[in-house]
């Protein structure tokens, strides 16, 4: 096994991740088997309670890990499944190390950071690195390892010295540190100076980098690079230049380009793991399919608007996942996307008194769409402004994607505007509702009392029902039987509702093993309006969109049969498109 450390010094928060995630990607267009360990330094043992607003999007992986938005880009990057064991946090270790200590296993003697600690970091990263991650079931080759925040904070210390000693542990040749820092500009001047500095602290801390990734607004000069690698005691291949980039999907690209990957080749002697030829195939199909995809992003092309409809749309972190698998989509379909962000309660009645334009802008986004989103949510506030835009979706034949709130919002819309009962919503929503009028109720199973831990989680089945072979949605699957996707809810619909809204238009083409829970929703003689319980865009690829938004998408472009047919796939046959 082979380890990659990615740490960070000057600032958090300059694309860390970003950059990790890229060079596992270029190693896997090697055809290394990659896999990577995000480490956070905080105290939270998940991140299920937290709040979206102070924290981003809550990320649910197929095991009902709760974990925020990083681990979601390696597997976005990656093309692998990662489980909760990905991500170490100081509370996570602590818990672990106490937790021993109260069974006796250190057998009397007195618990410290260094020696028990900083163990139990190397032995948890030596034991999940080689969780199998990807459809060949076996080990991986390589590791990524991401260290939050800075290096020098209190709060990663204990990780910087449990990773000094592991790269003893491992040996030098299996071991490599990238580290990144921040080159600012100032007065047209590119400053050396804060990354001299965060490389003297990662040294004193006994890590010495192989790699510095410089992060500047612009191109680094020659001499800047030189300067850098004077004063940190590295050769100037060792420095790498991270200049903003049109997307994030280009810094592979930027990488290849430095010859980052011909260093780690050499630097952790990589022609020694053996690889068939089926491996190194993959590995170039990758790389080929990865031009072809991200050029997509800048080739001249139309545009598609979709419209999100949503709640914290101020805060753009807790939709992280499906503005990606938009993104994605849109990459697939060769369009521009252009995402309009709708505050949801500025749809509502209410707002054209109060505020007249907010209301006019709000509604102009809705009309001038070519699709609209409404994703996952919690609470009832602007939930009436979400079943407006459902309502304009439906009538007007304008695509439409609802994800788990999305879908019980639309649900609500049907029954009060085609059935009637116009008193119709959610037990969520309205407290002591008349049972006639749940459209959307608790899960029976689920233990309201106790807050957190109550809900549906991770990856579930969903089945296809028996009269759906007209389904859009399906044929975008690959028409199979079942799909496997990541929830996370705690209502649902109410079965009870479900044959009078079939017999009105509205089919359930997707149901959980019971044949009951409803998962999926398409509306008959309309271009596209499909919902789903579960969160499609928590397994959305970069190579691989989510299937629902990629209907979505492909809808809102006119594209979408000749997407069903394949048009915009991969052709294994070289195209002459090459981008
Ligand atoms: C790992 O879990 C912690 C605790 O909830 C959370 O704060 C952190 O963001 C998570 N990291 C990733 C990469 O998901
Ligand atoms: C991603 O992984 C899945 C299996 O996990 C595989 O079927 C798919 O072909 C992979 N996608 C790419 C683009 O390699
Ligand atoms: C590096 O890893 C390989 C394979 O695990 C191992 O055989 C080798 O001894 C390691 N190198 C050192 C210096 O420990
Ligand atoms: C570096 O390049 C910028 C333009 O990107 C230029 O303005 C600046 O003078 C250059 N600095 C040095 C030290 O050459
Ligand atoms: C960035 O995008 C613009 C157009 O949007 C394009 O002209 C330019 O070539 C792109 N830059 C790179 C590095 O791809």
């Amino acid at each position: 096994m082979k380890y990659v450390v990615v740490s960070g010094g000057v600032i958090s928060g300059i694309g860390k991740g970003v950059l990790a995630s890229s060079t596992g990607m270029l190693l896997k267009t090697l055809g290394l088997k990659v896999t990577s360990i995000k480490i956070d330094p905080y105290m939270n043992i998940d991140a299920g309670t937290m709040s979206p607003l102070e924290h981003g999007e809550c990320f649910v992986l197929n095991d009902g890990g709760e974990t925020d938005l990083d681990l979601g880009n390696y597997e976005r990057y990656l093309n692998v499944t990662l489980t909760k064991d990905h991500n170490i946090t100081t509370g996570k270790i602590y818990s672990h190390v106490i937790a021993r200590e109260r069974k006796g296993d250190y057998l009397g003697k007195t618990v410290q950071i260094v020696p028990h600690l900083t163990n139990a970091i190397q032995d948890w990263i030596e034991r999940v690195s080689r969780i199998p991650v990807d459809d060949t079931g076996l080990e991986p080759d390589v590791c990524i390892i991401e260290l939050g925040g800075t290096v020098g904070d209190i709060e990663s210390a204990p990780f910087v010295e449990a990773l000094r000693q592991f790269q003893f542990k491992v040996g030098k040749e299996n071991f490599s540190l990238i580290h990144v820092s921040l080159v600012p500009v100032i007065h047209g001047e590119q400053k050396t100076k804060p990354t001299q500095a965060a490389i003297k602290d990662l040294r004193s801390l006994g890590l010495v980098p192989d790699m510095i990734a410089c992060r500047c607004s612009e191109q680094l000069n020659q001499s800047t690079i030189d300067k850098i690698a004077m004063f940190c005691h590295v050769g100037s291949e060792q420095v790498v230049n991270v200049h903003d980039v049109n997307s994030t999907y280009h810094v592979p690209l930027l990488l290849l380009e430095q010859k980052m990957i011909d260093y780690l080749h050499n630097r952790l002697q990589l022609g020694d793991i053996t690889l068939n030829d089926d491996d190194k195939q993959r590995g170039n199909d990758l790389l080929s399919k990865w031009k072809k995809t991200t050029g997509n992003f800048d080739a001249s092309m139309e545009t598609v608007k979709i419209a999100l409809v949503g709640k914290y749309t101020n805060l753009k972190d807790s939709y992280l996942s499906v503005i990606k698998a938009l993104e994605h989509s849109s990459m697939r379909c060769r369009r521009k996307l252009d995402i309009m962000w709708v505050e949801s309660s500025d749809l509502e009645p209410e707002t054209q008194e109060t505020d007249k334009a907010r209301f006019h802008e709000a509604w102009n986004k809705i009309s001038s769409a070519d699709g609209i989103l409404v994703p996952g949510g919690f609470g009832t506030r602007g939930t009436e402004g979400m079943i407006h835009a459902a309502r304009w979706a439906r009538e007007n034949k304008i695509p439409f994607l609802g994800v788990c709130l999305g879908l019980q919002i639309a649900t609500i819309e049907f029954v009060r505007d085609v059935i009637g009962k116009t008193e119709a919503s959610s037990t969520e929503f309205v407290e002591g509702l008349d049972e006639e009028n749940q459209v959307v109720i608790y899960m029976p199973e689920i233990d309201k009392a106790t807050m957190g831990g109550n809900m549906r989680l991770g990856l579930r089945p969903t089945y296809f029902q028996d009269n759906s072979e007209w389904s859009k949605i399906r044929k975008l699957y690959g028409s199979p039987a079942s799909v496997e996707e990541r929830h996370r809810h705690r209502y649902e619909i109410n079965p009870e509702i479900v044959d009078e809204l079939e017999e009105n238009g509205l089919v359930f083409v997707g149901k959980d093993e019971s044949n009951k829970r409803c998962e999926i929703f398409e509306l008959k003689n309309h271009p596209y309006y499909v919902a789903t319980q579960y969160h499609p865009e928590y397994t959305s690829k970069v190579l691989d969109p989510s299937k629902p938004f990629l209907g979505l998408v492909a809808a809102s472009s006119g594209i979408l049969d000749d997407v069903i047919d394949g048009k915009y796939d991969f052709h294994t046959d070289s195209e002459s498109t090459d981008f």
